[in-house]
């Protein structure tokens, strides 16, 4: 049985990475799914990946630091499929600099994409989830949310913001039958992080707190996503989901 049958769901940064391994597994367990991104050749192979494998999927440009692009997909979704029951909130960036190397622009580029991001799909999706009667709504941490790593000041920050702020809807929108929760991956093989799959010195060196000594494949993160999003975790709402070798663990 499909665990995500008649469902809609939109994804953020599905192009890459995460969100794209979310979308395909999301597709296969029954959902129809809106492969948003703001790279738009890539938002398409995505949706291609689905449809030549007999999923639904479509397309819609979204950059999530823009609200009045968040309120067009959401309108223009909700008169495609009258209802949008799965957002994931996927959509990040990492720039890894010093506290003092970093410029205010960068600060401001990652925060704008990671935080505010996610409070605008929120904020903009809850109208018509409330009207739908329930929804599910799953925001992306980190374990840089949870515990820092060196040279990521505003991605950790972002992280943790993150966090908190999921449990902030999560109460606020428990009586409307919404439940927020908050995926915390741990270090993935995805384009994000090229640099330290590449580097083995810095390889080893991310890799030394955790107890599965190895990257995690996006679809061990999917799978996680993919819990959330189904009605399996109903009684689950303003917690964290932690998937990370065993990293925070130590
Ligand atoms: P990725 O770099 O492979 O993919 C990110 C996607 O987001 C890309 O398709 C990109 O075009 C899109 N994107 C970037 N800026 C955007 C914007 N302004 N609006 C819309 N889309 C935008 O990244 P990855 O690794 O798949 O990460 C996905 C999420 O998981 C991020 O929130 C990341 O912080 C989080 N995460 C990743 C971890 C990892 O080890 N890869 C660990 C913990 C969390």
């Amino acid at each position: 049985m499909a665990r995500l049958k008649g469902k809609v769901a939109l994804i953020t940064g599905a192009g890459s990475g995460i969100g794209r391994a979310e979308a395909i597994l999301f597709a296969k367990e029954g959902a129809k799914v809106i492969v948003t991104d703001i790279n738009e050749e890539k938002g398409q192979e995505t949706v291609k990946e689905i449809t030549s494998n007999g999923g639904e999927a479509i397309f819609m440009k979204l950059d999530v630091t823009n609200p009045k692009q968040w309120q067009e997909v959401v309108k223009k979704a909700i008169e495609l499929y009258g209802k949008i029951d799965i957002l994931v909130n996927n959509a990040g960036i990492l720039i890894s600099k010093s506290i003092e190397e970093m410029t205010l622009e960068e600060w401001d580029k990652v925060i704008k994409v990671n935080l505010y991001g996610t409070f605008y799909g929120c904020k903009f999706i809850l109208p018509a989830m409330k009207r739908a009667g329930g929804g599910v709504i799953i925001n992306t941490g980190s374990i840089m949310g949870i515990v820092a790593y060196p040279n990521e000041v505003a991605y950790d920050a972002s992280k943790g913001a993150v966090r908190i702020l999921t449990k902030a809807v999560a109460i606020e929108y428990a009586k409307y039958n919404i439940r927020v929760n908050c995926l915390c991956p741990g270090n993935t093989r995805t384009p994000m992080n090229e640099p330290w799959i590449k580097d083995p010195k810095l390889r080893e060196e991310i890799l030394r707190p955790q107890v599965i000594k190895r990257f995690a494949e996006p679809i061990e993160i999917a799978y996680g996503a993919l819990f959330l999003a189904s009605d399996e975790s109903s009684f689950m709402t303003g917690a964290d989901l932690v998937i990370d070798g065993g990293y925070t663990a130590t």
